[in-house]
């Protein structure tokens, strides 16, 4: 594990978190990353939660492997059991720290980390260890939020204080919120010079989604870490975020609710030299 204490994570494991990380599947979280599999390559999949992703891309390497880690053990419990219950056998999950990863220089093909990197203290030096475990050639791929493009309708004071709240505390944890934005330095400064970029967004508007999206956040926004940091920290009231969760949910039941956002991707090739 890391010498350096552990960097505090915006949003814990509540249900209500977790819960949306499991709808994720690697169709939709790492398309871009997909036309570059083989068969048989070895993946690491950095900061994996409960695994929805990482067993999709094991599905992509059918002779292939991917380990899934992530610094709280609990969450890879789910991993497992989804992985189990999905019968995806070439799947592993480990306990592991991106800052000082258990495996020896170019033992991967391609790394993997989404919504990683805009937890971190230090998100160059998590890219460095990618880049260390993955042989000269393969690639690291990276995808991040980037919460300052989030735009929503019908206006909703209540959701712009959430914004500026969430901003807060991840300022407070010493992470980047916009992560998304800075990636393509984050890389260069990592050292990596071939770096493809590209940007998707993800676009709510069904009602179901929206009704997902609204009482997520309302139940993430008072019961969550999130919840507990941004009172601990003084930046808001229990009183307060029930407020905002009361504008979240009454958001979520507007005919014409609307909410996107940018996700930006980036992909380097670890050079031959290493
Ligand atoms: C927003 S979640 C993303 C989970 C999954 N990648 C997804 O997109 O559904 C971020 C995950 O990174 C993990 N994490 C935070 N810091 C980490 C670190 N230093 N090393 C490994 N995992 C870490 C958290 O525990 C959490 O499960």
């Amino acid at each position: 594990m890391s010498e350096t204490p552990a960097d505090r994570y915006t949003h814990g494991h509540h249900a209500s978190v977790v819960g949306q990380h499991r709808r994720r599947t690697a169709e939709d979280a790492a398309a871009f990353l997909l036309p570059h599999l083989e068969p048989a390559m070895s993946i690491l999949d950095v900061g994996c939660g409960p695994g929805s992703i990482t067993t999709g891309l094991a599905r992509r390497v059918p002779d292939g492997h991917v380990t899934g880690i992530d610094v709280v053990e609990d969450v890879l419990l789910e991993a497992r059991e989804l992985a189990s219950d999905s019968g995806v056998s070439n799947v592993t999950f480990e306990a592991g720290d991106v800052y000082a990863l258990a495996y020896e220089e170019d033992r991967f093909d391609v790394a993997y980390a989404h919504q990683v990197l805009q937890h971190l203290t230090d998100p160059v030096r998590a890219l460095g260890e990618l880049r260390r475990v993955v042989r000269p050639g393969g690639l690291v791929g990276v995808r991040d939020a980037d919460y300052g493009t989030m735009v929503h309708a019908p206006d909703t004071p209540e959701l712009h204080r959430w914004l500026e709240l969430y901003h807060a505390v991840a300022a407070r944890n010493d992470a980047e919120a916009d992560a998304g934005r800075y990636l393509y330095g984050w890389f260069r400064d990592a050292r990596f010079d071939e770096i493809e970029m590209s940007a998707s967004t993800w676009v709510f508007h069904e009602p179901r989604q929206i009704l997902n999206w609204g009482d997520s956040w309302a139940e993430r926004v008072t019961r969550s870490a999130l919840a507990e940091q941004a009172v601990e920290y003084g930046l808001a009231s229990a009183d307060e975020l029930e407020a905002i969760a009361e504008g979240w949910r009454r958001w979520a039941r507007e005919p014409d609710a609307f909410f996107t956002f940018l996700h930006v991707e980036a992909l380097g090739r670890v050079p031959a030299a290493g």
